[in-house]
């Protein structure tokens, strides 16, 4: 991302965001309520409107201005959010694999394979026919994974994935995503699980009030801030 600023109606949110993300990577986006880290993940989506700098995804330049260029844009990421929104009527197999056979149209039997085996990474082998409101939040939420990563992503972005489940379901969402850094999907991760930032982030970008504050390694940025809002912030969440 290079300068990008961001509007919702009239409100400039994002007040030039760059940063550069390699592939294989893993950069997560911390800081305060309304600091613009979902915004950037929604503007890179193309959900939210990009008002000025640009985006480059391996030296191309994405193009925001019509519905069509948005879609190509789109076709290089997933993204999942705190709320899974499973079909409720379809099964584990049939929500992981709708897109990619209705939209994609991509054949059938390479479409099952690669389910079947996105739901085995994400630990849900046993799962393929049980109807999605039969799971719990944390298998509901792995389901989504595999969903987004059906659809073969260059760039995976999580919206704080495990912000809706009960603690003792966090750890699994967790595990799932661990084992995608481990295949080496390049990811942007906004997360408040600082531990786990801390162990699987290359790089932790801090924003507030709509801007790139501070960046660096997770060790850099937690335990040798530079700027007073970063060592304000990680002081007051690294405490509990
Ligand atoms: N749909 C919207 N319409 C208008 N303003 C919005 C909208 N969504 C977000 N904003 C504003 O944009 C700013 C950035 O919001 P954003 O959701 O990106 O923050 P965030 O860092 O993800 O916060 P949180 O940690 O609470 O999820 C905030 O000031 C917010 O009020
Ligand atoms: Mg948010």
């Amino acid at each position: 991302m290079n300068d990008v600023r961001a509007k919702y109606g009239a409100l400039e949110v994002l007040h030039g965001i760059s940063f550069t993300i390699e592939a294989g990577e893993i950069v997560s986006l911390v800081g305060p309520s309304g600091s613009g880290k979902s915004t950037v993940l929604r503007a890179l989506m193309g959900l939210t409107p990009i008002t000025g700098g640009d985006v480059e995804i391996a030296g191309e330049k994405m193009d925001y201005s019509s519905a069509r260029s948005v879609r190509e844009a789109r076709d290089r990421m997933a993204i999942v959010f705190q709320q899974y929104n499973l079909f409720q009527n379809m099964t584990v197999m049939q929500n992981v694999t709708l897109a990619p056979l209705k939209i994609k149209r991509w054949p059938k039997d390479e479409v099952t394979a690669e389910a079947k085996r996105l739901l085995g990474l994400v630990g849900l082998a046993a799962k393929h026919d049980a109807f999605s409101d039969e799971l719990s939040g944390g298998q509901q939420q792995r389901v989504a994974l595999a969903r987004a990563l059906a659809l073969k992503p260059q760039i995976l972005l999580l919206d704080e994935v495990t912000s809706a489940l009960d603690p003792e379901l966090v750890n699994e969402v967790l595990d799932a995503v661990r084992k995608l850094a481990d295949e080496g999907m390049t990811m942007i991760i906004v997360s408040h699980e600082m531990g786990f930032v801390r162990e699987v982030a290359n790089k932790v970008i801090f924003m507030d009030h709509g801007e790139v504050i501070e960046s660096g390694t997770p060790q850099a940025l937690f335990e040798t801030p530079k700027t007073d809002r970063a060592r304000d912030f990680f002081s007051k969440i690294l405490r509990h």
